[in-house]
């Protein structure tokens, strides 16, 4: 199913093959959310929660409108507002740090390992102070970060953790789903990300109940009876269309994530370029391989380099969230996180999803061996 010839343009995401693979059963899908009219929320919602919650062997799942709301409403059922300080890592999508700035709150950054690329757990002390009330950690490009050292800081200092999964549906932690191990879990189903609604779409899973039921006021006008409001709330719930479609993808998802792990296999043993460094996959982690990110000295060299062969990467972040303008207030600057620079600066996304033939794969590696 994966043999047939080179595409034209290898480029580092591409969501046609999948979505034609897919077509029928999801028109059939949306036929019924359309024949019930469950277009916000409703029985599609529900029956994915539920799925969802038993995929990432939780109680609960609560479906939002997208990945940012997930960290928002987190956040807020935390309790964090402003005053508070809730640590991020610097080497993320900015995203992370949104649901924190919403509450009016402070994001305070921290580096990422050299290696992992991960949050660095050693470094997370030194950024605690009376304010702090959490840390979100990153399973950053698919990949659990270290979370038994976070969640030992987490434990000394009487924070709370919570995992931005929005890159790593169904990767493993010790064997265990990710999703579980903080108060809450925040996952994005954008189109893009590893199971992507047909739409925007985010999901919140957690095994405490009260979290769990004040989610589910908070997405919904803060009410639990209709047009009874018990605080300020928002109107983020999943709609029924992009339930519906993430109830069929979901189905696929652990096919999918082989797929996407036999590949960055490929990637890993193949390319043998002194020039090219991946990210170091600890022992306790299994990656799902959202993005296969390398790093190497000339990015600007090897982009150009891999245009003219036909593979157009993705840059996964050009920027480190400290040194993004909407933080200019906060005061950070170049060289307060080394690592996390050294990434932006340097790093590149090889072509990475279940539908690359073997032949796109070894095309690519045979192009960054011969670099
Ligand atoms: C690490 C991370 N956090 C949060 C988000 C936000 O998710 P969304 O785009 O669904 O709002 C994303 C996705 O873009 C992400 O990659």
């Amino acid at each position: 199913m994966y043999n047939s010839a080179i595409k034209e343009k290898i480029s580092c995401l591409d969501l046609k093959g999948q979505h034609q693979q897919i077509k029928s059963e999801v028109f059939e899908a949306f036929d019924k959310v359309y024949e019930s009219t469950s277009f916000s929320g409703g029985t599609f919602v529900q029956e994915f929660e539920t799925e969802f919650a038993q995929f990432c062997k939780v109680k609960y799942a609560v479906g939002v409108n997208n990945g940012t709301s997930a960290l928002h409403l987190t956040m807020l059922a935390l309790g964090i507002g402003p005053g508070d300080e809730v640590i991020v890592p610097a080497n993320t999508f900015i995203a992370t740090a949104w649901g924190v700035s919403y509450t009016g709150a402070k994001p305070v950054f921290v580096d990422c390992t050299s290696d992992t690329w991960e949050i660095d757990a050693s470094q997370i002390k030194n950024k605690i102070t009376a304010n702090t009330k959490a840390v979100i950690g990153v399973h950053l490009y698919g990949q659990p970060f270290d979370i038994e050292s976070v969640a030992k800081v987490c434990k000394e200092h009487g924070l709370f953790l919570i995992e931005d999964a929005a890159q790593a549906h169904g990767a493993l932690y010790k064997g265990t789903p990710v999703g579980g191990f903080g108060e809450m879990a925040c996952f994005s189903f954008y189109p893009g990300k590893n199971l992507g609604a047909c739409g925007e779409g985010g999901g919140i899973t957690t095994n405490n109940e009260t979290y769990y039921t004040h989610l589910l006021s908070l997405r919904n006008h803060g009410c639990t009876v209709r047009y009874f409001h018990d605080e300020v709330g928002f109107n983020m719930r999943m709609g029924g269309l992009e339930g519906a479609s993430l109830n069929v993808k979901l189905k696929y998802l652990p096919q999918w994530n082989s797929r996407r792990q036999e590949i960055a296999g490929k990637y890993q043993e193949g390319i043998k370029n002194s020039k090219i460094k991946m990210q170091v996959q600890p022992e306790w982690s299994k990656s799902v391989y959202h993005l296969f990110v390398i790093t190497t000295e000339d990015k600007t060299g090897l982009t150009e380099y891999l245009s003219e062969k036909g593979i157009i990467p993705g840059l996964h972040y050009p920027v480190p969230c400290h040194l993004q303008k909407a933080y200019t207030h906060l005061g950070y600057k170049v060289g307060d996180f080394p690592n996390a620079e050294y990434l932006s600066n340097h790093c590149l996304s090889l072509p990475m999803y279940a539908e690359l033939t073997d032949d796109d794969v070894a095309y690519v590696v045979n192009v960054l061996n011969a670099y």
